[in-house]
């Protein structure tokens, strides 16, 4: 029997642990604050922001809210950025992604302080991760990783296979799983058979931004499927649909475990922004971070 792994319930549960720790926090004065830059009127980066303000809120998270116009220079951005990372009372930064033409995303994000870097973007987080050093993960990957021990405990030993190679998730969702122990391909467009690479994997993690692109075909039996993909795409019916990079409907005919789109891993990313801004809100004041807000 194929099992469903439901992100949206482990996401509640992720979200319910992380107010357990802030409500730990503000016993002892302590009220996490999470600023949040958007820069423009992209109405999709619009709807980002008001869900992570409005998730903040749910779980005790006070948010600092900035809005800039479209064209603000990159030297005043990077100056907004700077009075953040010299705020005591902002423990993380998010600058929300894509950013104007004009301005640098890479130098927007290696401005943000390391330790408030709540995206895990920065290229001290990237490298700490690397080499086993407390690291702000980046939330998608983190989230993969706590869908994947949901259904497998201790991968130790096991073929896992990540198809797609970014900075944001393929790259840092590599680096957990060997640091979890498992034996890990990282797959792109031009790995040769990469069929073939797939149907060798106990763990498939498919974060290509290609609707529907890994087919059930390409599943071994029992593998553990993470679709960490959100395509839209037309329906037969002419409405618009989401659908990840896996073909869910024969995927789940093969596959021991799978993460549905959407209902999986999307729900997980938010989550483990809070997380990540409760885990600044200690580390900044030399505090253990609580077991229960610990990677799984
Ligand atoms: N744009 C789309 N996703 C993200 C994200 O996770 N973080 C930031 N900063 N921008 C994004």
């Amino acid at each position: 029997m194929t099992r469903l792994i439901d992100g949206r319930a482990i996401a509640a549960d992720v979200r319910a642990r992380v107010a357990e720790a802030v409500g730990a926090l503000s016993d002892r004065d302590i009220a996490p604050g999470l600023a949040t830059v958007l820069v423009g009127d992209d109405p999709a980066s619009r709807v980002y922001v008001r869900n992570k303000i409005r998730a903040c809120a749910e779980v005790g998270i006070r948010s600092i809210e900035h809005a800039l116009d479209a064209d603000i220079s990159e030297a005043d951005l990077l100056d907004l950025v700077g009075r953040l990372n010299a705020d005591p009372e902002v423990d993380g930064i998010l600058v929300q992604l894509p950013l104007p033409a004009c301005i640098d995303a890479a130098r927007a994000t290696e401005a943000i302080d390391p330790r408030k870097d709540v995206d895990g973007f920065h290229t001290t987080n990237a490298g700490r991760l690397s080499v086993g050093l407390d690291a702000m993960v980046p939330c998608t990957p983190a989230g993969c990783m706590i869908l994947l021990k949901s259904v497998c405990p201790d991968p130790t030993g096991m073929r896992a296979i990540v198809v797609g190679r970014s900075n944001i998730v393929g790259k840092p969702v590599a680096q957990l799983l060997l640091a979890a122990n498992c034996t890990v391909t990282i797959a792109h467009s031009r790995t040769a058979d990469l069929d073939a690479r797939c149907r060798e994997a106990d763990i498939v993690i498919a974060a290509v931004g290609k609707p529907e692109m890994i087919e059930g075909g390409w599943i071994g039996p029992g593998a553990t499927v993470i679709d960490v993909g959100i395509n839209r795409v037309e329906g037969a019916d002419g409405k618009g649909r989401l659908v990840g990079d896996v073909e869910f409907e024969t995927a789940k005919e093969v596959a021991g475990a799978i993460t549905p789109v959407p209902g999986g891993v999307g729900p997980m990313t938010i989550a483990c922004l809070l997380r990540n801004t409760a885990i600044a809100a200690c580390r900044r004041r030399g505090m253990a971070v609580p077991d229960s807000v610990r990677l799984a």
